[in-house]
């Protein structure tokens, strides 16, 4: 296991702490195929009944790594953004999320997968795939209308308007605010509740409230198609660069 993604396995929750605080978690190739890795072998892994993401030093995940957007084109190859996503959405186990600080872009798509989020009432939440010149991904482009409705889709995801932990908890996003100090607290709580719960029970419940994962898996190659053609564009090169060029 990479040191960027921090492991802790206890009383059936397998905690996953994203650990690059000095670049705000943003993930990149080698966070991606730690928790890809962990993800797989909590699968098939009977001592895990439900998994926890958090971030380290106070924020979620301020998303994919734009380093590795930017040098997507000169380093071609597997992206492994594409196969954690596609993980997410064919997990089977409970997944929960302790939010706080930043989660952008996966940081927020990723939410959508999970079954439980607490979140700290001032974290803040933001898709700004368009002002990159990129499309939603993780399925977004399908989940965000279906959970939040397309008024509100239309807000997050075409204005690219972020919103608060607190604004999610009223929009149904998540499920209850804690400081962010103890958000993480809160989520292992849920996350042992349910941990002590019938397995088989708890995932084919999960499966009759969630569907065949094959429309989501479906909707996240075809934005992913979009996604690597615009990765590659004039614009979201430019944006990138304003990005890194940006005044500190
Ligand atoms: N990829 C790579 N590095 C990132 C990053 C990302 N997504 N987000 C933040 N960082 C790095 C910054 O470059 C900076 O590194 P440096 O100190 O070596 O320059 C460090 O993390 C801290 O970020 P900074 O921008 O100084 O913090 P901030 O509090 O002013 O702003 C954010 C935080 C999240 C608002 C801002 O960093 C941001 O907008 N990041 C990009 C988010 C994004 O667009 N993600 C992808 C969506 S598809």
């Amino acid at each position: 296991m990479s040191d960027k993604v921090l492991a802790l396995k206890d009383y059936g929750v397998l905690q996953l702490l994203f650990n690059r605080p000095e670049k705000k978690n943003a993930f990149d190739r080698e966070t991606y195929l730690a928790l890809i890795a962990a993800l797989d072998a909590a699968r098939s892994d009977d001592a895990v009944r439900a998994v926890v993401f958090a971030g380290a030093g106070g924020d979620f995940t301020a998303g994919n790594d734009l380093a590795d957007f930017r040098d997507f084109l000169e380093r071609p190859g597997d992206f492994p953004a594409l196969a954690f996503v596609k993980t997410l959405a064919a997990f089977e186990k409970p997944m929960i999320a302790a939010v706080a600080g930043d989660a952008v872009g996966v940081g927020t798509t990723m939410l959508f997968h999970c079954d439980l989020v607490y979140a700290s009432p001032d974290a803040r939440l933001r898709m700004p795939f368009i002002d990159l010149g990129l499309v939603p991904e993780a399925g977004a482009s399908l989940l965000v209308p279906q959970r939040m409705g397309m008024a509100r889709a239309s807000q997050y995801l075409l204005l690219g308007d972020g919103f608060s932990g607190a604004e999610a908890h009223a929009l149904g996003l998540v499920n209850a605010l804690a400081p962010s100090e103890s958000v993480l607290e809160m989520a292992m709580a849920a996350a042992e509740k349910l941990a002590a719960k019938p397995p088989a029970a708890l995932m084919a419940s999960r499966r009759l409230m969630r569907g065949d994962p094959a429309d989501i898996l479906a909707r996240i190659d075809a934005e992913a198609a979009l996604f690597a053609k615009a990765l590659a564009s004039p614009t979201t090169r430019q944006r990138l660069a304003a990005f890194f060029a940006r005044p500190k």
